[in-house]
C-alpha cells in the first residue's frame, strides 16, 4: 500500500524508518519530512491545514493510509476530513483528540471514569483563579487549557510563581481557560497504548528528560532524550495503569459517542499510591517514539493500518528483548534563541557504531552536507541487551558526531540505572 506520513520531527523519522521496513509498503510519502526521511521515502510539500489539498494528494497518489505524527492537525480535524473522503487514517478524530487539545476535557473524562489524577479546578476568570491559588498555596500547577506546544504548564514551587503564570496567561488572553491542579509527586513515565474504541493494546513504556540540562536542571524542552522500557513501569504498575486509567478512559470515550482511535500517550506520575494520570497526548511522544520503534519487532504498518480499519482486536505487539536509549542533540541556546546553519559532521561514523541509529529532526541538506536547522536537531539512538549497554552505545555514537555548535545531556537513562542498581 501507499502511505502518507505527516510531520517533520525525529518522531516522524523513526515512524518512517519502521514503516519503510514493512512488507506491506509500496510507496511512502512524507509531508514535509526532513533529510532523515528523504532516504526512506519521498518528501513532499503539502499544506497540511488545507484538508482538501491533502485529500487531493491522496487521491492522485493512491494513498491507502495517512499516518498523522503531530497533534495540531489532529486537533484541527484532519482525521475527520480524510475519513469523510473515504481515506483511511491513523490518528483520532477531532472530538477524540480533545484528550490532548483540552486539559479540562481530559479532567472531565477522569471525573466520569474515576481515573486517579491530580485534584483540580477550571477557571475562565483571572480574579477567581488568583483567589484559588492564594487559597491553596504552593506548590501548585497552572495549565493553559489548550495546545501550547508544551509551554502552557507551570509547576509553581512558590505562590509568586503561580501568580506570575496566571497573570501572563490572562494578559495574553482575556477569559483564558485555565486548569489549576495539585502537584503530584513521584517518578514520571510515559506509557503508550494503541486504542480502538474499547480495545486497548499496550505498546510499551519510556521515560523522557524534559529539562534542558543534566540533573533535570534548567527550562523545559520538548524532550532531551528517552529510554525504553522504563524500569519504574513494572508489571504491577502497568496492570494498574491499564485497569484504573486507560481502559476506563477508553470506555468513557465510547460511551460519549467519540471513540478514541490511534496511539494514546499516557503521561503518568508514579507515586506511593500508584500511577496517576498527568495528561494524555493523542500521538507518539518525541523522543519516546524513536526508542520504542527500535524495540518494536511487530510490523508497525500492520498495527497502524489495523487501528485505522477498526481491527485492533485481531492484532498483537511483540517487542525485542532489548533496551533502547535516545540522546537528543540540540543547538546551543535551545530552548531559547539559537543559530541555524552550522555543519554537522561524523554522522556516518556515528551510524556505523554498534546498533546505532540516528534520526533527524531540525536538519537540512546542503549538497552532501547536513546542517543544523532547528532546536532539537538529532536523536542519536542505540539498543543493547540492557539499559547500561544501550546507554553506553548511544553515547559512543554521540561521541562520533563532530558538531561544536550542538550539545546534549550526559545523563539520559541515569534514573533508570539508579532504579536498576537499587533492585527496585
Ligand atoms: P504537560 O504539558 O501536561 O505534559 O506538563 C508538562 C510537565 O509538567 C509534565 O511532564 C510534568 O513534569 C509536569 N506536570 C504537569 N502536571 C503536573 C502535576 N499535576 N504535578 C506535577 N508535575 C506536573
Ligand atoms: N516528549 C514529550 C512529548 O512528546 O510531548
Amino acid at each position: 500500500m501507499n502511505v502518507l506520513l505527516i510531520g517533520n520531527g525525529g518522531r516522524e523519522n523513526a515512524l518512517a524508518w519502521a514503516i519503510s521496513r514493512s512488507p506491506a509498503l509500496t510507496k511512502l510519502f512524507i509531508a514535509p519530512g526532513n533529510p532523515g526521511t528523504a532516504s526512506l521515502g519521498t518528501n513532499v510539500m503539502l499544506s497540511i491545514g488545507e484538508h482538501k489539498a491533502v485529500i487531493d494528494f491522496c487521491r492522485t497518489n493512491g494513498i491507502a493510509l495517512v499516518v498523522v505524527g503531530p497533534e495540531a492537525p489532529l486537533v484541527d480535524g484532519i482525521a475527520d476530513a480524510l475519513t469523510g473522503a473515504g481515506i483511511r487514517v491513523f490518528g483520532p478524530s477531532k472530538a477524540a483528540a480533545q484528550l490532548e487539545g483540552s486539559k479540562d476535557f481530559t479532567k472531565s473524562i477522569c471525573d466520569a471514569a474515576h481515573v486517579p489524577t491530580a485534584a483540580y479546578q477550571t477557571f475562565t476568570e483571572a480574579a477567581a483563579a488568583l483567589a484559588y491559588v492564594r487559597e491553596k498555596g504552593a506548590p501548585i500547577v497552572v495549565k493553559y487549557d489548550g495546545l501550547m506546544a508544551g509551554k502552557g504548564v507551570t509547576v509553581a514551587e512558590t505562590l509568586a510563581e503561580a501568580e506570575e503564570a496566571l497573570k501572563a496567561l490572562y494578559a495574553s488572553e482575556d477569559n483564558a481557560k485555565i486548569v489549576i491542579e495539585e502537584m503530584l509527586v513521584g517518578e514520571e513515565a510515559s506509557f503508550f497504548c494503541f486504542v480502538d474504541g474499547e480495545t486497548v493494546l499496550p505498546l510499551g513504556s519510556a521515560q523522557d528528560h524534559k529539562r534542558v540540562f543534566d540533573g533535570d536542571q534548567g527550562p523545559n524542552t520538548g524532550g532531551m532524550g528517552a529510554y525504553s522500557p522504563a524500569p519504574v513501569m513494572d508489571d504491577e504498575v502497568e496492570r494498574r495503569t491499564l485497569a484504573e486509567i486507560v481502559i476506563p478512559s477508553a470506555k468513557e470515550m465510547v460511551r460519549r459517542g467519540t471513540p478514541y482511535r490511534g496511539i494514546l500517550f499516557v503521561g503518568l506520575m508514579i507515586g506511593p499510591q500508584g500511577p496517576k494520570l498527568i495528561e494524555y497526548n493523542c500521538r507518539f511522544g518525541d523522543p519516546e517514539c524513536q526508542v520504542l520503534m527500535l524495540r518494536l519487532e511487530s510490523d508497525l504498518l500492520g498495527l497502524l493500518d489495523g487501528v485505522a480499519r477498526g481491527e485492533l482486536a485481531k492484532l498483537s505487539v511483540t517487542l525485542k528483548p532489548v533496551s533502547a536509549v535516545g540522546v537528543v542533540m540540540a543547538s546551543q541556546g535551545y530552548p531559547g534563541a539559537f543559530e541555524k546553519g552550522s555543519a554537522i559532521r561524523g554522522l556516518d561514523a556515528a551510524a556505523a557504531m554498534p546498533s546505532a541509529r540516528i534520526f533527524h529532526a531540525g536538519t537540512r541538506s546542503d549538497g552532501s552536507m547536513i546542517r543544523a536547522n532547528g532546536g532539537r536537531v538529532l536523536t542519536v539512538c542505540a539498543t543493547g541487551a540492557d539499559l547500561p549497554e544501550a546507554r553506553n552505545r548511544a553515547y559512543a555514537a554521540v561521541g562520533k558526531i563532530d558538531w561544536p555548535e550542538g550539545f546534549c545531556r550526559s545523563d539520559i537513562g541515569a534514573k533508570g540505572l539508579a532504579r536498576l542498581s537499587k533492585g527496585s
